[in-house]
């Protein structure tokens, strides 16, 4: 292993830069050549590479997003710009690649690990936690933390006008982002897709609140596959109810800022365990922090095998409100 490749793709999230700068130090002290690529697998099909020193990875660690730039590419998911990336990879002298990503990040990794002989280990990097194989993705907490910074925002408001509010949180298809916002905002209740929406259910609970002596409320909803779905939400529950409602939706303001400091140790932590893998002749895996330590899974795994929310949680919220 002499040169490795290092790319984001996909979503950026708040302590990808953390993961580089680890990756990078790590790999020049084991006298190993990095080589970043721009705009995830758009800029490897497109030859997009240039080098890395230790310099180029100085006062990034406190950084959101993505110095190397990111992509959703669907040229990459047919073979032809899988072939331009392989040529590109071996045209740089590059024998080993770091992808970070989430879910559609290692589908292409996997398939580029089947076809080519370029050793790929995958960094989970995604602020959903959608992915099989670790506790937690690089990200998540910083979203989850700048989520609970806007529902206590919110809650004085709520408060001071007697309203219920609608927070919409991302997560891509599941609700992680929601459930962990949502025990640690205090939220009264909680829509995700894992669990059917029952509007009635809601209406019940926050008319329960009501009579409980609660003047305001949080519901905090992801967005799943309908970003904006909180409307039509707050909109039939104002009707069956009466309460004022309102909604704010986060959006992407959640994939941007500093990042926490649980997400710069976690980038830090499989930044450097990437490299170790590498060096250690791995391929077609991600690595990942299961109960604080490094485990390896195979890129298939990551979003082929369910990963539940923690059921405890879900109970803490319900039983908390
Ligand atoms: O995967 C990260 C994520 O932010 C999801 O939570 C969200 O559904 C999606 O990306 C939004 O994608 P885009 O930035 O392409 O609109």
């Amino acid at each position: 292993m002499k040169r490795i490749g290092i790319l984001t793709s996909g979503g950026d999230a708040p302590g990808m830069n953390a993961c580089i700068r680890a990756a990078v130090r790590a790999a020049i002290a084991h006298g190993v050549e990095v080589f970043g690529v721009r705009r995830g697998f758009q800029g490897l099909m497109d030859g997009d590479i240039f080098h890395l020193s230790r310099r180029a990875v100085s006062n990034i660690v406190h950084t959101g997003g993505s110095i190397l730039e990111s992509s959703r590419c669907l040229e990459f998911e047919n073979q032809q710009g899988r072939q331009r990336a392989a040529a590109s990879i071996s045209k740089a002298g590059i024998d080993g690649l770091i992808l970070i990503g989430g879910d559609g990040t290692f589908r292409g990794g996997a398939l580029l690990a089947e076809e080519s002989t370029t050793r790929i280990v995958g960094v989970p990097g995604t602020i959903d936690n959608d992915v099989f194989g670790t506790d937690f993705t690089i990200g998540f907490d910083s979203a989850v933390n700048c989520a609970i910074h806007a529902i206590d925002r919110i809650r004085d408001t709520a408060l001071t006008f007697e309203r219920v509010f609608f927070v919409e949180v991302m997560g891509h298809h599941t609700g992680f982002i929601a459930l962990h916002a949502a025990a640690a905002g205090g939220a009264e209740d909680l829509v995700i897709p894992e669990e059917a929406l029952d509007v009635d259910a809601i209406a019940r609970k926050l008319e329960e609140g009501k009579r409980a002596g609660k003047k305001s409320a949080i519901v905090v909803v992801a967005e799943a596959k309908m970003p904006g779905v909180s409307y039509r939400i707050a909109q039939d529950i104002g009707l069956k109810t009466g309460f004022e409602t309102r909604v704010c939706v986060l959006g992407h303001v959640q994939r941007g800022g500093s990042p926490t400091a649980a997400d710069r140790v976690l980038g830090a932590q499989l930044g450097t365990a990437a490299v170790q893998a590498l060096l250690d002749g791995e391929t077609g895996k991600m690595v990942g922090m299961l109960a604080g330590r490094i485990a390896h899974t195979p890129l298939r795994d990551t979003w082929e095998k369910p990963k539940q929310l923690n059921p405890d949680l879900r109970h803490l919220v319900r039983l908390l409100w």
